[in-house]
């Protein structure tokens, strides 16, 4: 095998499809809502970037510290020689474990995005010449296939992209990883913690608007895909604390009355002044929490590590 591979478990036509799918359902239910993964071409993925550098965003300040400080720990309760990330994006927080883990390989990052995908690959074969890098273009929702890859396994799943699903899809998600993992194998799991409304807003709402434009890209990509006419200016950042189901939620909410045409699915989306369009949840947890849903999908939570502030916990679980 080469040191860096390039494959797609769906081909591009296929995502397409998709997008057209979830816009045209998305956009003519009420209330309207997108699933998060559209946000995430090119730009979209650059943007992301720049929210991690944000003084406001602290989960990735807070996980790296932990991934520096527990590595070493990582390492010693697993063995991999194979190392999955989901939704991996740049890769940068995940260089602190491949340094770690003395016996690993293979690096296989999945993700939606080609552009990330293929620029961590360049950064971390200059870093890690032994290592064979498969980059997999997929959505780790539906029908992950692995490549064949030699075990033990550490599974990552890092950022707090687990809270972007909602609880049936979490639910979903975590027995498909189950039943992909043998004996040996582990889930290595980056959980955001609940906290106080005035940290956690601001960290989806940051004072010069990177997290608005990030949230914003998603009508550039339908118009770029879609031929769709959206105005950006159309639309205000909204991000609200959902107390009750410990949820960060972040919309697009009409400034006046918009209608806007999408040729290519032959519809026109209309929004009253005030309407608004549901485009993440970034859920929030707690230990039990996490545990429970872990065990619900048969897997056992055998390290919870968070950082020193208490804001951002990894765990590590293994199959039942
Ligand atoms: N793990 C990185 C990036 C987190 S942002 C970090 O911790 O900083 C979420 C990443 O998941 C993005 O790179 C995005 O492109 C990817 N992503 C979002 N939804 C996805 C899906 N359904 N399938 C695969 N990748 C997805
Ligand atoms: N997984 C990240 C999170 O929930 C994604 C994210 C950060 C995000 N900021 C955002 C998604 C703003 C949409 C809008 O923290």
């Amino acid at each position: 095998m080469s040191p860096f591979v390039l494959s797609r478990t769906l081909p591009l036509d296929a995502t397409a499809a998709a997008l057209r799918a979830d816009v045209t359902e998305g956009l003519t239910r009420s209330p309207k809502e997108l699933p998060p993964k559209w946000f995430y071409d090119a730009r979209g993925s650059e943007l992301f970037d720049e929210i991690t550098l944000l003084p406001e965003y602290y989960p990735t300040r807070a996980e790296r510290e932990i991934l520096i400080d527990r590595a070493d720990a990582v390492a010693a309760a697993t063995g991999a020689r194979t190392l999955v990330e989901l939704g991996s994006g740049s890769s940068d927080k995940t260089r602190h474990l491949i340094g770690a883990l003395p016996s690993l390989a293979f690096y296989v990052p999945v993700d939606v995005s080609e552009s990330a995908l293929t620029g961590a690959a360049e950064t971390l074969l200059a870093e890690h010449p032994a290592l064979t890098v498969h980059a997999l273009v997929a959505d780790f929702q539906y029908g992950l296939t692995l490549p064949d890859v030699p075990g033990p396994r550490l599974i990552a799943f890092l950022g707090g992209t687990i809270g972007n699903l909602l609880p049936s899809e979490r639910a979903t998600f975590l027995a498909g990883i189950r039943s992909g993992l043998a004996p040996g194998d582990a889930l290595l799991l980056g959980t955001d913690l609940v906290k106080d409304e005035s940290v956690l807003v601001p960290a989806y709402d940051d004072s010069r608007g990177v997290t608005a434009a990030f949230n914003k890209n998603v009508l550039a990509v339908i118009n770029r895909e879609l031929g769709a006419d959206f105005d950006p200016g159309d639309f205000e950042h909204v991000a609200l604390w959902d107390a009750r189901r410990e949820w960060i939620e972040m919309r697009l909410r009409a400034r006046r009355p918009v209608v806007a045409k999408i040729p290519a699915l032959d519809l026109a989306v209309h929004f009253e002044a005030g309407e608004e369009l549901r485009t993440e949840v970034s859920a929030k947890f707690r230990h039990d929490g996490v545990r429970e849903e872990l065990a619900a999908a048969g897997l056992e939570l055998t390290h919870w590590w968070t950082d020193r502030q208490g804001r951002f916990a990894l765990s590590l679980s293994v199959p039942v």
